[in-house]
């Protein structure tokens, strides 16, 4: 209870209210309207009301359809209206969730999104980059695209241990989940790309993956006539190639951001409480009785560092140490975002772990004091935690109040041939 006072009040300095959806991202140059704002006249008030009403009696046009769409669930109707009402009125929330809206507590904690100066993100761009991250194209049979591993019903991972690649040749690492990935400054588990555009090269070629070439993606993509109009849009000429398709599915990417969970609740202050399971479980993670805090940090609960949490006594992957040859890097692997860890099971870089219990129970008493490089984070976990039953059950209720189903079901994220 005392960790928890105290790292609210630490974190009370970071708050504010943060009404509407920015305006726009820092340096990142995209212009989001405030949803609601219809009329862009900076104040959400009768007159958007008058331009939705007409929109939605087919009379009037909205210049900017998402801005009407206070809700976002991908339309804008009645619903949007009584939100909108009730916010002028002060009787209802002004927030909505709009998909580039960025909590002030994670960029005061995380920093600005990284994004390269030479892939700023555009509507357009984000478009284009959702369309190709679940374009089939980008394999060689046809059969698999990137949303084939990354689904967003599991926060963009797949539920499978190992995923299938076209060939059905099984990987040897469980996929990852892409959540908030645009503040991860290294990709992959052994963090051996470090870029998310660098990043979309490498699924395309390999064997275990989508298993092609991208001479072949680049002429699958240019050949159908959906797409040079799309690239002439975000990047000024209808050339097609893997620089520009990596760099919009990248600009996509940057866009799957969750900051709507019980947890988040609990940042902003507009809190209606944790029930006493998971306040207990709140207290474990932040105290030396779970010690998970050291790793699991800050808003995106990663740390954007590589660690070896004592799975193994005797290393079969090396992770980092496979790309860095350091042997001092043996065994350590990029620490995961526990992001909607709720959905995305199975766990661990080989995912060994079906459930979150399991995952408890390792760091209760299944940590190797032996294994090489283990984390200097994890002296109490390798000792034993010796949590009782009930704390155990108390941590996994806590893990997820990180969960955050607008995520899971965002229209916006949603594969966009479906809708077609
Ligand atoms: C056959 C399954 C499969 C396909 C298809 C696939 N991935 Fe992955 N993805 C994985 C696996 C497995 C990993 C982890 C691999 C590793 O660490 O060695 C991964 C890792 C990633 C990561 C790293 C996340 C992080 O936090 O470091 C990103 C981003 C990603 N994939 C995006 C994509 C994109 C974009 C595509 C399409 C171009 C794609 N994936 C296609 C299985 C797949
Ligand atoms: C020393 C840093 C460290 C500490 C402390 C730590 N973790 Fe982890 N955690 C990691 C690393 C690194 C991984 C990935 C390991 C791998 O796959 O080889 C991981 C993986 C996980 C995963 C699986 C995520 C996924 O996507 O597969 C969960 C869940 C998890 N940790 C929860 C916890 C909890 C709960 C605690 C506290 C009891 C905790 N961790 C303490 C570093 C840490």
């Amino acid at each position: 209870m005392k960790n928890r006072i105290f790292f609210l009040i630490f974190m009370m300095g970071f708050l504010y209210p943060n009404y509407f959806g920015s305006m726009n991202v820092q340096n990142n140059h995209v212009e989001t309207e405030m949803p609601g704002d219809v009329n862009n006249d900076g104040i959400v008030d009768v007159l958007d009301l008058v331009q939705i009403v007409n929109f939605i009696l087919d009379q009037g046009s909205l210049e900017v359809e998402s801005a009407g769409d206070f809700n976002n669930d991908g339309i804008i109707d009645i619903l949007d209206i009584v939100s909108i009402v009730s916010c002028i009125m002060g009787s209802g929330p002004c927030e909505s969730v709009n998909i580039l809206e960025i909590p002030q507590y994670v960029t005061d904690y995380h920093g600005e999104m990284l994004i390269p100066e030479d892939n700023p993100l555009s509507e357009a761009g984000i478009e284009l980059g959702r369309f190709l991250f679940y374009d089939k194209k980008l394999s060689d049979d046809g059969t698999q695209s990137c949303a084939s591993c990354h689904l967003q019903e599991n926060g963009f991972t797949d539920p499978n241990q190992f995923s299938e690649g076209i060939t059905g040749e099984l990987g040897g690492r469980n996929a990852m989940q892409i959540i908030n990935a645009a503040w991860f400054s290294s990709f992959f588990w052994d963090g051996r790309a470090e870029s998310l555009e660098a990043q979309a090269l490498g699924p395309v070629v390999n064997p275990v993956e989508l298993n092609t070439t991208w001479s072949a993606v680049e002429d699958r993509v240019a050949a159908d006539p959906m797409y040079p109009p799309m690239f002439e849009e975000v990047f000024g000429s209808t050339l097609i190639d893997s620089t520009r398709i990596t760099k919009a599915i990248a600009q996509f990417e940057r866009t799957l951001i969750s900051f709507n969970s019980k947890y988040d609740d609990f940042f902003y202050g507009d809190f209606t409480g944790f029930n006493e399971s998971e306040e207990s479980g709140f207290d474990i993670y932040f105290s030396e009785v779970g010690d998970c805090i050291h790793c699991h940090q800050g808003p995106i609960l990663n740390d954007n560092e590589f660690r070896n949490n004592g799975l193994d006594s005797e290393l079969t992957d090396l992770g980092l140490g496979e790309i860095t040859g350091d042997p001092l890097d043996f065994g350590k692997f990029k620490v995961p975002t526990l992001r909607n860890i709720e959905f995305t099971a199975p766990y661990m870089h080989d995912g060994r772990f079906e459930t979150l219990d399991e995952v408890v129970e390792h760091y209760n008493s299944g940590v190797h004091e032996d294994s090489p490089n283990l984390d200097p984070e994890m002296e109490n976990a390798a000792a034993g935690l010796n949590l009782t039953e009930e704390q155990k059950t108390d941590l996994v209720n806590f893990l997820k109040t990180f969960s955050d189903t607008t995520f899971l079901s965002n229209p916006a994220f949603a594969d966009p041939f479906e809708e077609e």
